[in-house]
């Protein structure tokens, strides 16, 4: 009889945790799989509520990383992550996304010639300022199985003459969102004194948004102008930055909050008038729950949600983003270009199928 395949999947920062969730779920009984945590992200609302909240086995070994610059952080990890993936002797490296967790774990697992696997692979901004734009292409080209979230991945990594390695499986995020949509139907709202309907959840945490003062002081005005509360859901990041610039994040019409445990933030966009984002799984999970979004950005890497009407790109005039978030609302549609929630159970087949020896 055949060993089961062992799979050691690399995780550290949040969008990370969620995207493991239903992989894990769909591993259990099919694949022998191991979760290796860098340890980037490490409050305990940036990490063990995660694990406890969406059921995912305790990480076997975490790294303790944490923060730091981007050569030393990445350089902390790859120096673990090659002594975890000597001892465990994984079938698959799987990674996730394009956090520095992700190219780390793909340097260490490629040099010592174990196969890579990249969930969310051909995600593309054309913008190389974004680390996350070079994690992701450097990782894509360096992996051996490519697990796309959408045709529009799968055209990307066409174009860069990786198309006999990818596989379009669906986005996972969509199986971990539809499940916990489910589980928190009926649930008060996370926050209290904001009515359903009436409020925006906002999240700005790019460092091309935080880190310029006159940036950030403009996004922030623009919040504070939005008609009704706006939860602005405070990563460490912003909160850091806004002290260091001097700019006070409590004003106008925002509220802020820490940030949310994930079936409360499904709750709280669910419930919501609209999101203003950076972030680009919250882009997908508004559109996916059919909430209006406003994305803080140049550009896009879920441009499906743009084509549908969901979503607008705002990059400038921050001054006009209260006009912007009252826009009329988008048409409706039923269609489901991030799959249908089925993407994890594709991947543990994919990673089977493919395996390597
Ligand atoms: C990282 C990812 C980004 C992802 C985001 C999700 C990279 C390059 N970026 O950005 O793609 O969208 O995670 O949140 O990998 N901090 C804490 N506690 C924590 C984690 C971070 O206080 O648990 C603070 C620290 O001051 C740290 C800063 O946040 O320096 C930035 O953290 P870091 O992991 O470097 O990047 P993120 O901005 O979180």
């Amino acid at each position: 009889m055949l060993r089961r395949v062992r799979v050691l999947s690399v995780v550290g920062a949040r969008p990370q945790f969620v995207k493991l969730a239903p992989v894990a779920a769909a591993a259990a009984g099919r694949v022998e799989h191991l979760i290796a945590h860098t340890g980037q992200h490490y409050d305990a609302n940036m990490s063990d509520a995660f694990f406890a909240d969406l059921g995912i086995p305790a990480p076997d070994v975490n790294l303790g990383v944490g923060s730091g610059s981007h050569g030393a952080q990445t350089a902390a990890m790859l120096e673990g992550l090659e002594k975890v993936v000597l001892e465990t002797r994984p079938d698959w490296v799987l990674v996730y996304g394009d956090t520095n967790s992700t190219l780390a774990g793909t340097l260490a697992a490629v040099k010592l010639h174990v196969p890579v696997a990249h969930l969310e692979a051909g995600l593309r901004s054309f913008n190389r300022r974004m680390p996350e734009e070079q994690n992701r292409v450097l990782t894509d080209h360096a992996a051996d199985l490519l697990l796309a979230p959408t045709e529009t991945a799968v055209g990307h990594l066409g174009r860069e003459g990786l198309a006999e390695r990818t596989v379009l499986v669906g986005d996972v995020m969509t199986d971990v969102l539809l499940r916990v949509r489910e589980s928190v139907a009926g649930a008060p709202l996370p926050v209290p004194g904001i009515e359903p309907g009436g409020y925006h959840v906002a999240t700005v945490h790019r460092p091309d948004n935080t880190d310029e003062p006159g940036r950030l002081r403009a996004i922030v005005a623009g919040l504070a102008a939005v008609d009704g509360p706006v939860l602005l859901l405070a990563h460490p990041r912003l909160r850091s930055l806004a002290e260091r610039h001097g700019i006070a994040l409590d004003t106008g019409s925002i509220r802020v909050c820490d940030p949310l445990g994930y079936p409360e933030l499904v709750n709280a966009v669910a419930h919501s008038r609209g999101v203003i984002t950076d972030s680009g799984g919250l882009q997908k999970e508004a559109f996916l729950l059919r909430v209006p979004c406003t994305t803080l950005r140049p550009e896009t890497e879920w441009v499906e949600t743009v084509d549908l009407g969901w979503n607008v790109l705002v990059d400038e005039g921050f001054d006009r983003l209260a006009a912007i978030v009252a826009r009329p609302a988008p048409q409706a549609t039923e269609a489901t270009p991030y799959g249908t929630g089925a993407a994890a159970a594709a991947v543990i087949d994919a990673l089977e199928s493919a395996r390597v020896g």
